[in-house]
């Protein structure tokens, strides 16, 4: 059963892109199977810096098959802006596969997104900006796009009619704005067909057969189980399932064939937009973490919100995503502090709370309780045993271990491939 799930098991941005990276040398497939180009995953080759959006970054390894599948949203002008630019930078992405099952972000989703911000005035959450939440609307509402459908002119012109009627009822007397005119969709969708064709296949038979062939697939999600529609902190969440099930539906593959699931998860926390955040810094911790972690968005530029650890939030994404490992990044960021305050547990209403509370409202006044480690001074970033790491390093990822229920298999202490202290073998 030679499937494997990467997840974000906070917010999102943990690193997820470094981990597939580190992984890919021992995959044949590599599949982005929710979202779409709301993620930003970094990956640092030697000197060379790369931020993949839309596509997995399982692309940048020679041999390996990159996989878009069913789960996810795609903006065809994104996609190819992105493959020219790997092109550029002579990356082989012939060997794309794109299922004829993905639903199609067009621009009338991107401007619906941002005026919908707009409306929520205070309670916007956020978003990228991108389209994502009213694309996954229209998948839902089934009135959407999907690649397939760029390959009958007829059916394409008939579906985005459709998805316009009410659209432009809505632009034009709710949010006064110009109508969109089907026949501009349509010309600019189509604009794509003869780029995207090649690329455009049945990726859950390709997929179930190479793992029926012993290949190993790796999975790699995008977003987090926090910003997960149904377990994150809705509604300040992204609109896909960013959990490890949403690999199985967002795929076709059956969740028998699911081996291992590795959360990932930074040795503190950050979320860009709005909505709870429990161990939030206000002060100068959250500012010196945003400095010495990069703590910048890869999509967007944003700052990140910057605070701890929190246990409850990893024992959390552990159970929901029946995780097997976790990959602790950015232990690196945290030298140089002499107290390391971790979050063990919520007070709530007065009352000690274990767990993340399953209301809303709970999570939101949930005030953090904390318990503080001893750090280190000493530069961790060319440590690549576990013994190699400071006394003190070492009790805080063990203390870590202990309260996430769930083995810690590698260690991140910097942004390059290397740069990694593996513990466990997370393939075998
Ligand atoms: P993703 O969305 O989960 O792939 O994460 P991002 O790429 O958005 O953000 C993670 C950032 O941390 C990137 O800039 C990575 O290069 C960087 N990074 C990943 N792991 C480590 C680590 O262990 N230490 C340090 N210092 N940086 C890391
Ligand atoms: P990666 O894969 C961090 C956040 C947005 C916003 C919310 C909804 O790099 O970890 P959306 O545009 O998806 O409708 O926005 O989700 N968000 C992310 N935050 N990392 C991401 O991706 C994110 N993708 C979406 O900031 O709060
Ligand atoms: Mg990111």
């Amino acid at each position: 059963m030679p499937a494997f799930v990467i997840v974000g098991a906070q917010w999102g941005d943990e690193g997820k892109g470094k981990a597939t990276d580190l992984l890919a040398e021992h995959i044949e497939y590599v599949v982005k199977f929710n979202g779409g180009n709301n993620a930003g995953h970094t990956v640092v080759i030697g000197n060379e810096k790369y931020a993949l959006h839309l596509l997995p970054s399982g692309i940048l390894t020679p041999g390996v098959i990159p996989v878009i599948s069913n789960g996810v949203v795609i903006d065809l002008h994104v996609l190819f802006e992105e493959l020219d630019a790997l092109n550029a930078r002579g990356i082989d992405t012939s060997k794309l596969r794109i299922s004829a099952n993905a639903h199609v972000i067009t621009p009338y989703h991107i401007s619906l997104d941002k005026t919908a911000e707009r409306f929520l005035g205070k309670r916007a959450i956020g978003t990228t900006g991108r389209g994502i939440g009213p694309t996954y609307a229209d998948k839902i509402n089934r009135i959407g796009i999907r690649i397939q459908d760029l390959f009958d002119e007829s059916i394409l012109r008939q579906k985005v009619e459709a998805a316009l009627v009410q659209k432009n009822q809505l632009l034009s007397k709710v949010y006064n704005r110009a109508a969109i005119r089907a026949e501009e969709i349509v010309a600019e969708l189509l604009s794509y067909t003869d780029r995207l064709q090649p690329y455009v296949a049945d990726t859950a038979l390709e997929l179930h057969q190479a793992i029926e062939a012993g290949k190993n697939v790796l999975f790699e999600g995008g977003q987090a189980t926090m910003l997960d529609v149904d377990h994150g902190t809705y509604p300040f969440v992204t609109s896909s399932n960013a959990t490890a099930g949403g690999a199985a539906t967002g795929s076709g593959i059956g969740p028998g064939l699911f081996q291992n699931v590795i959360g990932i998860v930074k040795a503190y926390t950050t979320r860009v937009g709005a909505g709870p955040f429990p161990t939030e810094l206000f002060d100068e911790w959250g500012e010196l973490l945003r400095k010495t972690g990069h703590e910048y968005g890869t999509t967007t530029g944003r700052p990140r919100r910057c605070g701890w650890y929190d246990a409850p939030i990893a024992r959390y994404s552990a159970r929901i995503n029946g995780l097997t490992d976790f990959v602790l990044t950015k232990l690196d960021v945290l030298t140089g502090i002499k107290e390391i305050p971790v979050c063990v547990a919520y007070e709530v209403d007065g009352k000690r709370v274990e767990e993340v509370p399953v209301s809303q409202s709970d999570f939101h006044h949930a005030i953090p309780i904390y318990e503080n480690f001893p750090g280190w001074d000493e530069d961790i970033t060319g440590c690549r045993t576990f013994e190699e790491l400071p006394k003190n390093a070492q009790d805080y990822v063990r203390a870590l271990e202990k309260m996430s229920n769930c083995r810690i298999s590698a260690i991140g202490v910097g942004p390059a491939r290397d740069a990694t202290i593996v513990l466990h073998d997370m393939l075998g």
